[in-house]
């Protein structure tokens, strides 16, 4: 089964993709996630896409297609895929669409996460994941178990992301509404659409993508 999370920068999308990994055995494949990585690493792809990400617009379309592709292809075709900030535009939806068919795979679910925009930007500012193992916290919303160790792993470093201030995830939002939420009417007329309340808590947003998926 091969799924997009859809949704504004703080519905959840990466929160949710984390437990459909564990819960599924399906793979998360989060573009944003792909570029951090390449800025960490020093690619070109990294130094090309830091400061864009930094600005909160959005890479190249190529850039990204071709990083989903080379994901797609290292998985192996038995694996669903969890699509987590991608596509992001129409001619990422369009590569998506040959990207999935040259590896024999569709689309079964469009889960678009409905979130109230206010609501976000607390939900950013206050982020933060395990250095270690990637595990996502807030301050107020998913502190640790234990403050200052991780829940998964036990780590005891914990990092925030660059682009988690207000004036750039202002940018990640008007970019969502003009060039991200377009795309949705492509996958309502394939009637694969399917709207979850992203203002729950987290586990009852994952008990409404199980029941979509089920
Ligand atoms: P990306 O990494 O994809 O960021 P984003 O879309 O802005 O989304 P976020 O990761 O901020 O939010 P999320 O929905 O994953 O929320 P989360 O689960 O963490 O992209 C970053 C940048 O990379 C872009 O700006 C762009 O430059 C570039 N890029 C990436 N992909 C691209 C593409 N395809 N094309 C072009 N450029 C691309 O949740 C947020 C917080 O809220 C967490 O702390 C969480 O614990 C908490 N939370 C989650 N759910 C709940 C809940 N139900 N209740 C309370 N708190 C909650
Ligand atoms: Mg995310
Ligand atoms: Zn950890």
């Amino acid at each position: 089964m091969d799924i997009i999370l859809l949704g504004p920068p703080g519905a959840g999308k990466g929160t949710q993709a984390q437990r459909l990994e564990q819960r599924h055995g399906m793979r998360q494949l989060s573009t944003g996630d792909m570029l951090r990585g390449a800025v960490r690493a020093g690619t070109p792809v990294g130094i090309k896409a830091k400061a864009v990400m930094d600005r909160g617009e959005l890479v190249s379309d190529e850039i990204v297609s071709e990083l989903i592709d080379a994901e797609l292809t290292a998985m192996g075709d038995d694996v669903g895929a969890i699509f987590d900030g991608y596509p992001r535009t129409a001619a990422q939806a369009s590569a998506l669409d040959e990207i999935l068919a040259r590896h024999g795979r569709s689309l079964d679910h469009v889960i678009e996460l409905v979130v109230d925009e206010d609501a976000l930007v607390e939900r950013i500012t206050g982020r933060f994941t395990c250095a270690n193992c990637g595990a996502g916290y807030h301050d107020s919303f998913k502190q640790p178990a234990k403050p200052g160790v991780c829940d998964e792993c036990g780590a005891t470093e914990f990092k925030r992301r660059p682009d988690d201030n207000e004036e750039t995830v202002r940018t990640r939002m008007v970019e969502y509404r003009a060039k991200t939420a377009p795309i949705l009417p492509i996958y309502e007329e394939r009637g694969i659409v399917s709207r979850v309340d992203g203002m729950q808590a987290i586990d009852e947003v994952t008990g409404n993508i199980d029941a979509v998926l089920a």
